[in-house]
């Protein structure tokens, strides 16, 4: 007998470790909502470069909301033809069937969503071939479509709507706008409606958002940080041990340096740890040989990832920027140190970080802060431009010190280039 692997390199894992932290929080307004049946104010952005974990956690917030009786609404934002459309698609699929009489119905039409409901957990909009103007749906036309779509949720037993909202960076900046005032409206003419707001995305929808809104103070923006150390032991040795595999300690050790906190590479250990012990059997270990091997394999995969963002940026400037970058280690880095290492301007570098961003290189952190999105990924860019091996200077910034004090020393400890000489 082989057991298949419980690691989930590139999905969403059920094995959600360390985010206690979080998930206390949302549970208190999912509480309040489900209980009290009222409208949660804040809006709850988590935000993080990619693989870090921010749709497993919406995903989770998906399963608690619907454990506590309420409809959950998941749209992946930049995916429609914009927030309104997609969130009333969603509606309509879920709340199935949506009866041609009804509100949300009614409200669909109005603004020329044809939305076909077929397939089951299949819907799709397509834009409306009438030839008259759809209007642009405004603020109050959100709020009837929430509180329609609370009316359809009750009929359908349950006792209140929660809107999940991943890769908010691509939202339409209309669609938030929209969202941001009927928000604003709902808190003071409708606090009894049980709806609640979470979302997701890259670091840069606190900026993409503020932009688009003003009244941003109705969202709290929450940074998702890696995992701790303990947090990478759980996430590695639970979902084994479940299957009555045990992880030796070495290895452990081995792959909670290795990871450096990084959710992505922890599965990706996992995963290839499982397959070098030949997919185990209850009462097999993973040992800090098969975890040896495990190691090449992740590099393997997370090099051709940093070959492929590397790739993506040819011009003079960024080449320099990332260079650059690489020589403060991971990061975060803040940007007037990289300006005076160059000779140039904040600003100046303000285009060649946009496109270091735009191909997943890099993300903000903090105010005037950058990082890699990945730990290891400075390390490949030295080695990758031939900029010399030896470990930058240790990061003494406020974000590198939290960090630090959240337990990812390994992350720092990232820094290091790792042995690249294979
Ligand atoms: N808390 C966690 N514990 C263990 N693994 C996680 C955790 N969060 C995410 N992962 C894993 O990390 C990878 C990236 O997760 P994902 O949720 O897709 O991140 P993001 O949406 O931020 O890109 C996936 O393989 C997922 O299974
Ligand atoms: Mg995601």
């Amino acid at each position: 007998m082989v057991q298949p692997s419980p690691y989930r390199p590139g999905e969403v894992t059920r094995h959600l470790a360390g985010r206690q932290g979080q998930l206390a929080e949302i549970e208190e307004r999912l509480d309040y909502l489900t209980q009290l049946q009222r409208l949660v104010p804040r809006i709850r952005i988590d935000y993080a470069p990619r693989g870090v974990g921010k749709t497993s956690l919406l995903r989770e917030i998906q399963r608690m909301a619907d454990s506590r009786g309420a409809t959950a609404l998941w749209v992946t934002a930049g995916e429609t033809p914009g927030l309104f459309a997609a969130l009333a698609t969603e509606a309509a699929r879920v709340l199935r069937p949506v009866g041609p009489r009804s509100r949300l119905a009614r409200l669909t039409d109005q603004f020329g969503l044809a939305v076909q409901v077929g397939v089951p957990g299949i819907a799709s909009v397509t834009a409306s071939t009438r030839a008259v103007a759809v209007p642009q749906p405004t603020a109050r036309d959100l709020q009837d479509l929430l509180s329609a779509t609370v009316e359809a949720a009750r009929d359908a037993g349950r006792r209140a709507v929660v809107l999940l909202i991943d890769e908010i960076q691509a939202a339409d900046p209309a669609g938030l706008r929209t969202l941001s005032y009927a928000w604003q409206h709902l808190q003071s003419e409708a606090q009894d409606l049980p709806v609640a707001f979470f979302g997701a995305g890259l670091p840069e929808s606190v900026g993409h958002i503020n932009r688009a809104v003003s009244n941003s103070e109705r969202f709290a923006y929450k940074r998702l940080l890696g995992l701790s150390e303990d947090a990478v032991a759980v996430a590695l040795a639970g979902p084994a041990r479940e299957l009555g595999v045990i992880w030796d300690d070495a290895a452990l050790t081995d792959a909670i340096d290795e990871a450096a906190g990084y959710p992505h590479t922890v599965q990706l250990l996992g995963d290839y740890a499982w397959r070098r012990a030949g997919r185990p059997d209850p009462g097999a270990r993973i040992t800090r040989e098969h975890l040896a091997a495990a190691i090449a394999d992740t590099r393997q995969d997370l090099d051709a990832l940093y070959e492929a963002r590397l790739a993506k940026i040819t011009g003079q400037q960024e080449v320099e920027l990332v260079g650059s970058l690489a020589m403060f280690g991971d990061g975060p880095i803040r940007r007037i140190d990289i300006a005076k290492t160059l000779g140039k301007t904040s600003n100046d570098l303000s285009l060649p970080r946009q496109k270091l961003i735009a191909a997943g290189i890099i993300a903000e952190s903090g105010y005037g802060q950058m990082e890699f999105t990945i730990p290891g990924f400075a390390a490949f860019v030295r080695h990758h431009y031939g900029l010399g091996e030896e470990e930058p200077p240790a990061p003494t910034t406020f974000a590198a010190q939290i960090a630090r004090e959240r337990g990812i020393t390994a992350r720092i400890k990232a820094n290091a280039p790792k042995d690249l000489s294979r």
